[in-house]
C-alpha cells in the first residue's frame, strides 16, 4: 500500500524536481521521508544505518527483513542484481548498493594518480563519468570515491588512489571526479576524512600528528572542494588524528565538516573502523565505540554490525535520543531518494553486462591514458622508437601482466580484457618490426634465472623496451614500502642490459614516486606509465612509437633516495635554506640537495619556447583577480601538449609560507610552429591561508610568482596585495 502510494508520490516528485537543489532529481520528497520514518521500528531505522559487506557471514534474513540498508562489495552485475532482488523492506525502502569504483567499473582507466599527472581535469571527469555509467547500469548507485587524501610521503601505498602532494591539484581533480561520477549517475563518497594520507612514516593505518594550520592549509582543501562539488557522502579515516580516532573525532566531523562547511549529507565509517577504536585504546568496549562514533556524527556503520547490536538498546535506555537516530535515517533516505532508488527498476544483469566495455569506453580509456604518461628522460632522442628499428626486445614481466595494466582497485575489471604492453607493441608494429618478449624475472624480481635469456634476446635485437616497476600488489591499501627503489633485482637487470650498448626505453609501472637515482645513467629514456588501464598496452604503443607525444607532468616529487622523503616542492622555508657549499644548512650529508625529478616536471617529443610571463596588474586588492599570460610556441616538428603552471610565494607572513605553491595550470595543444597565449587567472582570495583560530586570512604584502613548465620555473616577477582581511570568518 505504502509502496504504491510512494510510487505515485515519486512520480509527482519527479515532475516537480526542476526545483530540487540536489545534484540528482530526488524521487521522494522530505515529507514522504518523514512519513516513512514515522512508520519504522527502531530495528528498521538502525537497519538504514547499517551497511554490510558481501562475505560468508552476510545476514540474508536481516536483509530480507529490511534491517540492512546498504551493502558493499557486490561487485559483478550478477551479484548486484542478486542482492537487490533479495532485499525486501516492509515499507518499500530500496537497498543502496555501493562499491569502490575508483578508476573504472568494467572498463578500467588509469589510476587516479595517473589522472593527476595529466594536469587536465577533463581526463578524470571523463574517466569517472564512464565508470559511473557502467556501474549504475548494473544497479550500483554509489561509489566510495573520490579518495582525496593528500599524499606527501610516497612510502604510503594509497598515494596511487589520490592526486599526489599538492592541495590545488588535488582540489581541482577531486571536484572533477565528483562531477564526472555524478553526471554518470553515481553518488560519491569523499574519503577518508581526514588526514589519512599523513600516516606517520608512510605506514598505512599509522597515527597522524599535525598542526591545525597544516591540516587546514594542506590536507582539508581537497575534501572541501569535493563537498562543494556535491559529494553526497563522507567516509571517516582509519587513523587517529592527534590521538582521537577519526571515526569518533568531534572536531573533524562536527566542528569542521558539519558546522564550518555545512555538510548535510551522510557520514559513513570506514570498513570496521568503529570496532578498531578498541585497538586505538580510546574505548573500553563495542558499546562505547558505538556511542563515540554515533555522537561524533557517523550515520552509517560500515560492516561492524555494532550499530545493529547496540544502538536500539541505547535508544531504549535514553543514552541516544530517538530524534538523533531519525536525523541520521533521514539523511540516508534523502540520499536514496536523490539517487533515484525509490523508482529504480529491476535490472537484467546479462543484458547490462553485455553492454559494458563498449568500443567507445575502450577508445576513451586509450585516449585518456596517453595523456597521463610522464617522460622523465630522453637522451639522444631514444624515444620515440625510430622507424628504422627492425627488432624490438620487450623485457620484464610487467610488460605481459594483465592485472598490472589495471593496477589496484580494479572493481569488475576482468584481467582478460587488459591489453598488455607486449600486445600493444605487437599490434602497432605488425608488418613493420618484430616484437619479441622475455620475462627476465617474475614481477617482484626476486629470481634472476631468466636474466640470461632476456639478455640474449636483447643482444639479438636493435632496441630494448624494458618494463619494470611495482607490481600492483605493492601499492594501494596496506601497500606501504620502506624502500622506494625498483623492487628486487630490477636495478641489476637495468645495469646488465645497459652493457649491451643498445638504446633502452625504460617504461615504469608504479603507483607512487620512486627513488630512481641508480637508474638514469643506464638508460636512454624513462617513461612513467603508472597503471594505465584496460587499454594500457595500446596507449603505450601510441606513445612509444611516436604516434602521440607524452605530455604528463609529475603530481608528486620523485626523490633521489628513500631517506629524503617526505620531500615536497611546496615545503616551508627553514632558517638555514639548503646550500651545497655551506655545511650548517638544511640538507643531508649523504645525498645531493633536492628531488631527482621535480613536481610538475615532464618532457615532450616536441620542443616548446615560452615567452616572458606578463601580469596585467601588479597592485591588487582582496577582491581582485590576477591575470597572468604567457606565449607558448611549439618549436618542434610534432603536434604536442604543454602544461603551463603558475606558482606563487608570499614573502612575509605571520607564519612561514611555502617556498612555492601551485595556484593555476592549463594544458594547451599546439601544432608544430604554432604559438598560443595562455592566460591563467588567480582570484587574490586564493592567496589566503589559515589563521590560528581556523578562519582564513589574506595578508597584505609582496608575493613572488613564476610561470613555466614545472615547479622549477624561473621566469616570473612580483605583485603586491595592497590590503588584507579575513576572507572567511570562523563560525
Ligand atoms: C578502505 C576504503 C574502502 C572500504 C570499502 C576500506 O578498507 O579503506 O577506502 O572504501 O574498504 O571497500
Amino acid at each position: 500500500m505504502l509502496l504504491s502510494r510512494l510510487r505515485r508520490l515519486s512520480l509527482f516528485a519527479s515532475l516537480i524536481c526542476g526545483a530540487c537543489t540536489s545534484a540528482f532529481a530526488a524521487d521522494v520528497n522530505d515529507e514522504m521521508i518523514d512519513h516513512l520514518i514515522s512508520q519504522m521500528t527502531i530495528e528498521e531505522k538502525v537497519g538504514q544505518l547499517t551497511m554490510a559487506s558481501a562475505d560468508s557471514q552476510f545476514d540474508w534474513p536481516a536483509l530480507a527483513r529490511g534491517e540492512i540498508g546498504s551493502v558493499l562489495n557486490y561487485a559483478t552485475p550478477y551479484a548486484a542484481a542478486d542482492v537487490l532482488s533479495r532485499a525486501k523492506s516492509r515499507l518499500g525502502i530500496p537497498l543502496l548498493v555501493a562499491l569502490d569504483v575508483i578508476h573504472g567499473y568494467r572498463t578500467i582507466f588509469p589510476v587516479p594518480l595517473a589522472d593527476a599527472a595529466s594536469f587536465d581535469p577533463d581526463v578524470t571527469y571523463r574517466s569517472a563519468r564512464i565508470s559511473a555509467e557502467e556501474a549504475r547500469s548494473v544497479g550500483i548507485a554509489l561509489t566510495f570515491a573520490p579518495m582525496v587524501d593528500l599524499a606527501r610521503d610516497p612510502r604510503w601505498g594509497r598515494m596511487v588512489e589520490g592526486s599526489g602532494e599538492d592541495p590545488t591539484l588535488a582540489s581541482i581533480f577531486s571536484a572533477a571526479r565528483v562531477r564526472g561520477f555524478r553526471d554518470g549517475g553515481l553518488g560519491t563518497t569523499v574519503k577518508h576524512f581526514a588526514g589519512y594520507g599523513a600516516a606517520e612514516a608512510g605506514r598505512d593505518y599509522n597515527s597522524v600528528e599535525m598542526s591545525e594550520a597544516q591540516l587546514r592549509d594542506l590536507y582539508l582543501p581537497s575534501y572541501h572542494a569535493a563537498i562543494d562539488a556535491g559529494a553526497e557522502m563522507v567516509m571517516t579515516a582509519f587513523v587517529a588524528v592527534g590521538g582521537i580516532p577519526a571515526t569518533a573525532n568531534q572536531h573533524l566531523l562536527r566542528d569542521i565538516l558539519r558546522r564550518d562547511w555545512g555538510f548535510d549529507g551522510v557520514v559513513v565509517s570506514d570498513l570496521h573502523a568503529i570496532r578498531e577504536m578498541l585497538y586505538h585504546g580510546t574505548v573500553r568496549d563495542e558499546h562505547e565505540a558505538m556511542l563515540q562514533a554515533f555522537r561524533a556524527g557517523v550515520d552509517i556503520d560500515m560492516d561492524d554490525g555494532i550499530y545493529q547490536k547496540y544502538l536500539p538498546e541505547a535508544v531504549r535506555t535514553g543514552e541516544i535520543a530517538m530524534s538523533a537516530v531519525d536525523q541520521s535515517v533521514r539523511r540516508v533516505l534523502q540520499l536514496k531518494a536523490r539517487l533515484g532508488l525509490f523508482r529504480q527498476q529491476p535490472i537484467d544483469p546479462a543484458a547490462a553486462d553485455a553492454k559494458l566495455l563498449s568500443p567507445g569506453a575502450r577508445q576513451a580509456a586509450r585516449e585518456l591514458a596517453r595523456k597521463t604518461f610522464v617522460l622523465l628522460q630522453n637522451q639522444s632522442s631514444t624515444l620515440p622508437i625510430s622507424p628504422s628499428v627492425k627488432k624490438i626486445a620487450v623485457i620484464g614481466g610487467l610488460a605481459a601482466s594483465r592485472p598490472d595494466q589495471h593496477g589496484p582497485d580494479a572493481a569488475d575489471g576482468h584481467n582478460l580484457d587488459a591489453i598488455t604492453l607486449v600486445e600493444g607493441l605487437q599490434a602497432r608494429y605488425k608488418g613493420k618490426a618484430e616484437v619479441a618478449y622475455a620475462e627476465a624475472c617474475e614481477m617482484h624480481c626476486h629470481r634472476i634465472e631468466g636474466f640470461d635469456a632476456a639478455i640474449e634476446l636483447a643482444r639479438q635485437s636493435d632496441y630494448i623496451v624494458l618494463a619494470l616497476g611495482e607490481p600492483r600488489d605493492m601499492t594501494g591499501e596496506a601497500g606501504s614500502r620502506a624502500d622506494l627503489r625498483l623492487p628486487g633485482h630490477q636495478t641489476e637487470l637495468v645495469e646488465l642490459l645497459a652493457k649491451l650498448g643498445k638504446p633502452i626505453a625504460l617504461v615504469l609501472f608504479n603507483g607512487r614516486a620512486l627513488a630512481l637515482e641508480d637508474v638514469p645513467s643506464h638508460v636512454g629514456a624513462i617513461l612513467i606509465a603508472w597503471y594505465p588501464g584496460s587499454e594500457g598496452g595500446n596507449a603505450l604503443a601510441d606513445v612509444l612509437s611516436g604516434d602521440v607525444s607524452p605530455s604528463g607532468k609529475l603530481p608528486v616529487s620523485f626523490p633521489k633516495t628513500t631517506g629524503q622523503v617526505p620531500i615536497t616542492y611546496n615545503h616551508l622555508p627553514t632558517g638555514r635554506p639548503a646550500m651545497a657549499n655551506d655545511f650548517f644548512t638544511s640538507k643531508y650529508v649523504d645525498t645531493q640537495i633536492g628531488p631527482l625529478y621535480a613536481f610538475g616536471f615532464g618532457m615532450s617529443y616536441s620542443d616548446f619556447k615560452l615567452g616572458l610571463p606578463k601580469l596585467a596588474n601588479d597592485r591588487v586588492g582582496p577582491d581582485d583577480v590576477l591575470t597572468f599570460s604567457i606565449d607558448v610556441t611549439n618549436t618542434g616538428d610534432m603536434a604536442a601538449d604543454e602544461v603551463i603552471q603558475l606558482y606563487t610565494h608570499q614573502q612575509i607572513g605571520m607564519r612561514s609560507r611555502p617556498v612555492r605553491e601551485l595556484k593555476a595550470f592549463q594544458r594547451v595543444a599546439l601544432k608544430p610552429g604554432e604559438t598560443k597565449q595562455v592566460t591563467l587567472k588567480l582570484p587574490v582570495q586564493d592567496l589566503s591561508y589559515t589563521d590560528q583560530d581556523g578562519s582564513r586570512i589574506l595578508e597584505a604584502g609582496t608575493f613572488d610568482f613564476w610561470v613555466g613548465d614545472s615547479s622549477e620555473a624561473t621566469d616570473g616577477g612580483q605583485f603586491v596585495v595592497t590590503d588584507g582581511r579575513h576572507v572567511m570568518a570562523v563560525k
